[in-house]
């Protein structure tokens, strides 16, 4: 069974945490909570566009220039308890911050990565009164959209590293070296990465503008879905390929579990893609598509947190075979530490 080597303590990893403390489990669940509340706010922000909620509120904070809360009507409604869900996400992610600081291990990379989320949060809640002001221009909706998903990178990469230090691998992957599949898990996410944004894209050019007066992308709808479903298409036979890989270089079970969780996500989400596009994009489909969007990024992501880990801790547990370490095998790298997949 393959033992994991935690990295040789550096002085600025001898941090007492001071004052109240966090436990490596508690943290984890804190950074659960940042992953569950970016997760909340994409839904509540789709809930504003399909209801075409968009501009329910027509002043930023206020909801109107003489009163802070929304009229009874539906849409203000909508529109203002999305923008209250910055609260819980901003809670989440500030505990993170301070969490990180009081964890025993300190971890300084969590603290990191809290603080990048903290920033990206920042900007939201500014951008959001952007899109309020620009009347949802779609380039505004879109940057919007991905920064979104870039929070929720980051609130997945953030969960997968407060886990490391928590669980021990069930049985080790020694043995396995990731020569065939190594080089193309980048590239896929690299392509979810480009479904993703051209899906924006496909919304920028369709009806669900969040205003029925919203400005649309001059885009041709059915090119912008070729465009997209290509990207899709391109994606799924890479994550093929991936997976056929990590078969012949017989790699650890639980990773080929969640390379093939990525695909099932996928392959459901394309048919939802075909059925909104052939049905003229219902609004509780496109919202299922959201969800979609958000589980196959979420997954493909975590697909490869868990690649560079299984990697990382399969080169540390191989023999040296040259003199010469390989990248993954230096010890004071993350990836040789991180948790095994769960
Ligand atoms: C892995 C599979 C897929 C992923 C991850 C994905 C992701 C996305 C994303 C992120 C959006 C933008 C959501 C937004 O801006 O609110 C989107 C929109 C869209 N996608 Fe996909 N998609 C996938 C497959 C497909 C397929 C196969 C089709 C078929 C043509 C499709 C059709 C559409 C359409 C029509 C929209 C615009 C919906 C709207 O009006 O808001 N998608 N997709």
């Amino acid at each position: 069974m393959a033992r994991r080597t935690l990295p040789p303590e550096r002085p600025s990893d001898r941090i007492e945490p001071s004052g109240r403390t966090v436990s490596a489990a508690m943290y984890r669940r804190i950074t659960l909570g940042v992953l569950v509340t970016q997760v909340v706010i994409v839904l509540t922000g789709a809930a504003v566009r399909l209801t075409g909620s968009g501009l329910g509120c027509s002043d930023w904070p206020r909801c109107e220039q003489d009163r802070f809360v929304p009229s009874g009507d539906l849409n203000p409604i909508i529109e203002f308890v999305n923008r209250l869900v910055s609260f819980p996400v901003l809670v989440a992610v500030l505990l993170a911050v301070w969490g990180a600081r009081h964890r025993v291990p300190v971890r300084r990379d969590l603290g990191i990565v809290a603080e990048l989320i903290l920033a990206g949060v920042v900007v939201q809640v500014l951008l959001g009164a952007v899109v309020v002001r620009l009347e949802l221009l779609p380039s505004t909706v879109i940057l919007h959209f991905l920064i979104s998903m870039a929070l929720l990178f980051g609130s997945v990469v953030l969960h997968h590293r407060a886990g490391a230090d928590l669980h021990a691998p069930s049985s080790g992957p020694a043995g396995w070296v990731p020569a065939r599949s190594r080089p193309l898990v980048i590239p896929l996410v690299a392509l979810a990465t480009a479904v993703v944004v051209t899906g924006t894209v496909v919304t920028g050019a369709g009806p669900h503008g969040g205003d029925e007066h919203a400005a649309r992308l001059d885009v041709f709808l059915p090119t912008a879905a070729r465009v997209h479903s290509l990207t899709v298409w391109t994606f799924l036979a890479v994550l093929v390929v991936v997976l056929l890989a990590l078969r012949s270089e017989r790699a650890p079970a639980p990773l080929l579990r969640t390379g093939t969780i990525v695909l099932a996500v996928s392959l459901a989400q394309g048919a939802v893609g075909y059925l909104q596009y052939w049905n003229g994009v219902p609004a509780g489909l496109v919202f299922a598509h959201i969800i979609g969007a958000m589980a196959v990024w979420g997954t493909t992501v975590w697909f490869w947190l868990e690649h560079r880990s299984a990697a990382g801790i399969a080169a540390a547990a191989a023999p040296p075979t040259t003199g010469t370490p390989s990248p993954t095998s230096d010890a004071t790298s993350p990836t040789a530490h991180e948790g095994a997949p769960t």
